[in-house]
């Protein structure tokens, strides 16, 4: 267990908060940018993904302790956590690593004492790969108006993409879940799961320890729907101290639906952005979100808005870009990167240490750490539709990513066009290519 932190004696908070980080066997559908780095720490709108859910807890004033629950190594987060406690001094931040998946219930339940020490009233969950503006505030006054034993962050989406999410149906007048399905095979409701959960303490363990009774009487699920098909969905690792089999358990499948029906889960809908990080791809739509709704909060780290700075762009302080290379909107430059003469780079990210020279232009594509892209050259992607929930398209008939990614120390020649393409890392590329995944 890594414990970083900046207080040693803290004072006992009524509501905690968990980020589900999951672990190298999951974010499979990241690659090739998961193969260089865990994708919790890949950077959007300038700042690793799990940054922005600390932001918005920071924002909570009586968060206390943030448990960052996962199976990576603890080297992987050491770092970030030593500068996040620095960045967020208001909150202890703990990394809890599970031995194996346990699912997204069994490491909550797992790390149960480490969650209820100083016996927090409430606690925050959040699954580190969703992209949005976090209304923890609000859900907080929706539990504490109706004494709830759960809130669940919910938003519309269109009805053919709500399937491939967990559903909610509820009572429009009192918010109330009424029934909750993960993934349905048919359309229940275009209400969705956003994957963020506040619960009672007093509620969600003895929930998933009825879970644990359960199974034992009940035949199991072989295989769960979730989207990154955890390869094995019971590990049976012994006796707890309840002599109960620890094993993979979900809150989505194993919890929710039961809370459901209880009188006291409840649904805020947010109406605000709301986007799930899982392909690659998906980094550059949560990338603009982030990037518009800083804008809109004026943030001092966006560039100002000029003639060649089409806003929101986020440039790293120690990157060099030409005045006259015209960026944006929806554009992040990473640390060291170069951009040159004339280059156009629009909804994009552009990784450290890249180098784009002279006259190139980039759209819609993540440039990976130390790429380069020659004079003249086009990166692009297909724009994807401001509603859509998916990064991939059909092209000749083919199912292609939209954005075009270039993994880690790639490089396209001059004046060469690469589209809707995801390359590997360390390729060279030397001639034109279209939808291809490039190995
Ligand atoms: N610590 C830990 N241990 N975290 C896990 C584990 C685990 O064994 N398994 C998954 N997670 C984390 C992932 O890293 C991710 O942040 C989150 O839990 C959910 O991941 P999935 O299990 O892959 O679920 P999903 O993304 O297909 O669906 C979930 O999220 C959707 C919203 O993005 C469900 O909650 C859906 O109902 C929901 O709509």
């Amino acid at each position: 267990m890594l414990q970083v932190s900046a207080r040693d004696h803290l004072n006992p908070a009524s509501t905690k908060a968990v980020i589900l980080v999951g672990g190298p066997s999951r974010g499979t559908r990241f690659r090739p940018l998961s193969l260089d780095v865990p994708k919790p720490l890949f950077e959007v709108a300038g700042h690793p993904i799990i940054h922005h859910c600390l932001k918005a807890l920071a924002k909570v004033p009586d968060v206390r302790e943030v448990l960052l629950v996962g199976y990576y190594d603890e080297t992987v987060l050491r770092d970030f956590i030593k500068d996040a406690t620095k960045e967020f001094p208001q909150f202890r931040i703990q990394y809890l690593r599970e031995y194996t998946a346990l699912g997204t219930a069994g490491g909550l339940y797992h790390f149960r004492d480490a969650i209820l020490k100083g016996k927090p009233e409430r606690c925050f969950v959040l699954n580190a790969d969703v992209c949005c503006s976090f209304p923890l505030g609000e859900m907080l006054r929706l539990f504490e108006e109706r004494d709830a034993e759960a809130v669940i962050l919910g938003t519309r989406v269109d009805n053919d993409a709500a399937t491939n999410f967990g559903c909610i149906v509820s009572d429009s007048h009192t918010k109330r879940v009424l029934h909750y399905v993960e993934k349905p095979e048919s359309h229940i409701s275009n209400l969705i799961n956003c994957g963020v959960y506040l619960f009672a303490t007093e509620c969600i363990f003895p929930a998933i320890r009825s879970a644990i009774k359960r199974r034992t009487t009940r035949p199991r699920m072989l295989s769960y729907p979730s989207s990154d098909n955890l390869e094995s969905s019971f590990v049976a690792t012994g006796d707890d101290e309840d002599g109960e089999k620890s094993e993979v358990l979900r809150l989505e499948q194993d919890i929710l639906s039961d809370l459901a029906d209880s009188n006291r889960f409840f649904v805020h809908e947010t109406k605000d952005f709301w986007r799930q990080i899982k392909s690659a791809g998906s980094a550059v739509p949560a990338n603009a979100l982030y990037l518009q709704k800083a804008f809109q909060a004026e943030s001092e780290e966006l560039m100002a808005p000029s003639a060649t700075i089409v806003p929101p762009v986020y440039i790293h302080p120690t990157a060099q870009v030409d005045p006259t290379a015209k960026l944006g909107p929806n554009v992040s430059i990473g640390p060291r990167a170069v951009v040159g003469a004339g280059v156009r780079i629009k909804d994009a990210i552009v990784l450290e240490d890249v180098e784009i020279r002279h006259d190139a232009c980039v759209m819609h594509s993540i440039i990976g750490w130390s790429s380069r892209v020659g004079a003249w050259a086009r990166v692009e992607g297909t724009p994807i539709p401001i509603n859509s929930h998916s990064t991939s398209i059909i092209k000749q008939g083919i199912k292609v990513q939209s954005i075009t990614i270039l993994g880690k120390e790639c490089g396209v020649g001059d004046e060469v066009r690469i589209q809707n393409c995801v390359c590997l890392p360390y390729k060279e590329l030397k001639r034109d290519v279209a939808n291809e995944v490039i190995m």
